[in-house]
């Protein structure tokens, strides 16, 4: 393992829950039961700690870490590991009512009341420095117990947005820092535009959604004011425990936080899953959270990430939560380690008795038993965990990006265009994921700052924001070799939120061979057809539907691959290619259906020679990943549908890594099946 911090956590596939032990310190006879079935359900690790602070600091400054002591031990003695939290999540009462300042304050100026969890000023000196105490009596007293095995740095952080007079200061400051000066400033931001000219600092609040400049740099320090939080939680656990491993568990991406600059500060990726299984379509709900596992992966490329959370059954937040089919635990939690997880970790260990997450899914429930369907599907996922070793080592490599960009998505959030309403960001990004994951094909989902060289295919769907260097870094990617894919609304704006003058960025302009002029959207009943062009490119035939956004393209060095054929832009180009140095850009001009993507993708990857897990044609609903190793390969082949489903593997000769038994050359998959297949590399 390259990062030598992770070579005790990644001993094993890790599996384990969220562990409240401090909610049942009166109660020995659970604590012992929780031991016993922790060892049944083969659970070899437990996040503790999380929202523990109340128990740890029940005044201020007077600690007691009597319980956590004994906690670590036990855990130490059952041979589990512990994934120690720092509490700052959730502060004590006490502090709020003592230190007011640590409360967030709303847009309307007034202070929160203490309640919930989060819920407190990133920016506050007062707030930082008791995190900062806490955080050094726990790396203190605990650095060298055996059961320490990795830092979980408080709990799901967001950008939130708290709009006390120390955060403005602190906003003013990050603003001088990234302008310099009022006027640089005031023409980022197009001041000029209502009256909005600001003549002195101070006046700069970021409550004003019509400047977009505003609101899109007030993004960018939220976010940037966590990771700052963040970095300044973690001093004493990287002073005292310098060979213990950092985490702090990431959520999808609708948080308002650049994770990526994160994923730069964390030894390791984790993550919170909570995908809605069983309400519409299945298949849909894997390919969606199959995304979601590849960007997490792709955080820190090359590295496994860790499963932090995921329910055992059902939710308690969702509105509607159904429990998991037969089969689907192990279809869903397997899957994370189908896309680079190495655990599989749940919420909650046990149920608690009161308050808000006392009907959320737990391992041990109410009933107290180990007696129970989802009590035995965790066992079940331990019990696999142990026999996947082998694959622990091994990554998913990646030929296809889909770019998928923080920065982008919020200035497109807060953009006014001819359809404001719902332009999907990230569903497009998924929608251009989508026919690689049914053929097999890995994917990197990146960020518009990654390095491009390593692929064959970067996608870019509706990349609105083009940054400073950007249009350049395609340029070249597609000049050396490289496949570059974009759509409608893209290359529209700068860094600081300008629309660019003269058509796209002179760079994007020559990739992408052709200009934009006009817009067109569709409501919400409204479609419109594409007709492929005879001989084009990627030998593709017939018509296709668009809908609710049409693009009006000039092509200047680009060819056209499909026409319009509907509205009076009839004939005008909808897709079109351009041949670039040695590479291609090709242009989606409107949104099509999912049929023209399928096609369109299934056609450019076997251009390209990119090939599936497997060599066969998947049924739709089934898919298949691969991690590998330098000699090795694992294919994990799974059935979303709830049909039985065939798959022929062809040539290769595979053995069963759960079985051990060669698999037949036809499998079966049942409903919610997965099946986890090895073969050497030659
Ligand atoms: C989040 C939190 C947990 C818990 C779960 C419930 O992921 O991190 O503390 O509240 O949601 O689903
Ligand atoms: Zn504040």
């Amino acid at each position: 393992m390259e990062n030598k911090r992770l070579e005790n956590l990644f001993q094993k596939m890790r599996h384990g829950a969220d562990y409240n032990y401090e909610q049942w310190l009166d109660s020995p006879e659970i604590l012992a039961d929780d031991f016993r079935l922790m060892k049944q359900s083969h659970s070899n690790v437990m996040s503790i700690g999380i929202f523990s602070w109340a128990m740890l600091e029940p005044e201020d400054g007077h600690y007691d870490f009597s319980w956590l002591d004994r906690l670590m031990d036990e855990l130490a003695a059952n041979d589990i590991g512990a994934i120690l939290a720092t509490p700052s999540a959730a502060p004590p009462a006490w502090l709020s009512q003592k230190y007011p300042e640590t409360r967030r304050m709303n847009v309307l100026g007034h202070r929160e009341p203490h309640k919930g969890r989060q819920n407190f000023c990133f920016t506050s000196p007062v707030y930082r420095e008791k995190v900062n105490q806490i955080n050094r009596q726990l790396a203190e007293r605990y650095q060298n117990h055996p059961a320490l095995l990795l830092w979980h740095v408080s709990n799901e952080y967001g950008g939130v947005q708290c709009h006390c007079e120390l955060c403005y200061e602190a906003f003013r400051t990050w603003l001088k820092n990234r302008y310099g000066d009022l006027n640089t400033l005031n023409h980022a931001w197009w001041t000029t535009f209502w009256s909005h000219r600001y003549t002195a600092w101070d006046q700069i609040e970021p409550v004003d959604v019509s400047t977009h400049g505003l609101m899109l740099d007030w993004q960018r320090f939220t976010s940037d004011q966590a990771l700052d939080f963040y970095k300044a939680e973690i001093v004493p656990l990287r002073q005292i425990t310098p060979a213990i491993p950092i985490t702090t568990n990431f959520m999808r991406p609708d948080v308002a936080l650049d994770y990526w600059r994160f994923a730069e500060h964390v030894d390791v990726i984790s993550w919170d899953s909570y995908p809605r299984w069983h309400q519409t379509d299945d298949v849909v709900t894997g390919m969606e959270t199959a995304f979601y596992h590849d960007l997490h992966r792709s955080y820190k490329q090359g590295l496994p990430f860790l499963l932090m959370e995921s329910t055992p059954s059902v939710t308690n937040w969702q509105g509607i939560s159904r429990v998991k089919k037969p089969g689907a635990h192990k279809l869903t939690s397997l899957q994370a380690i189908a896309h680079g997880s190495n655990s599989v970790q749940y919420f909650q260990w046990r149920q608690s008795r009161g308050a808000w997450e006392k009907f959320h899914g737990a391992v041990v429930s109410h009933l107290n038993s180990s007696d129970t369907r989802v009590f035995r599907d965790v066992t079940q996922i331990g019990e696999s965990l142990e026999k996947l070793s082998a694959i622990l080592p091994s990554t998913n490599k990646a030929s296809v990006a889909v770019i998928y960009d923080y920065e982008n998505e919020w200035a497109l959030n807060n953009a006014q265009i001819p359809r404001t309403l719902g332009k999907k960001y990230q569903i497009t990004c998924q929608h251009h994921y989508a026919p690689f994951w049914q053929q097999g094909i890995t994917v990197d989902v990146i960020n518009a700052r990654t390095d491009l060289s390593k692929y064959k295919i970067v996608i870019a769907p509706m990349l609105y924001l083009m940054g400073k260097g950007l249009p350049e870094r395609i340029e070249a990617f597609v000049q050396a070799g490289g496949v570059f894919v974009t759509t409608y609304v893209s290359g529209m704006v700068d860094d600081s939120d300008l629309a660019f003058l003269n058509g796209y960025p002179p760079a994007l302009r020559r990739t992408l061979g052709l200009y934009s002029e006009e817009i067109d959207a569709l409501t919400d009943e409204q479609q419109g057809v594409l007709e492929l062009c005879e001989g084009n490119d990627l030998n593709l035939a017939g018509s296709y539907s668009f809908h609710e956004y049409a693009e009006l393209i000039h092509p200047e060095t680009a060819t056209m691959i499909a026409a319009y054929g509907s509205e009076f832009y009839a004939g005008y180009p909808a897709i079109t290619v351009n041949n670039y140095g040695n590479g291609k850009a090709y242009y989606i001009a409107a949104r099509t259906d999912d049929e023209l993507l399928a096609d369109f993708y299934k056609s450019l990857a076997r251009a390209e020679n990119i090939n599936g897990a497997l060599s066969v044609d998947l049924p739709k609903g089934v898919t298949a990943q691969v991690r590998e190793t330098e000699n090795q390969r694992f294919v994990f082949l799974m059935n979303f549908t709830d049909q039985l489903q065939m798959v022929d593997l062809g040539e290769a000769h595979f053995t069963d890594q759960l079985t051990g038994s060669p698999a037949a050359d036809e499998v079966t998959l049942y409903p919610y099946d997965i099946r986890i297949l090895s073969a050497p590399i030659p």
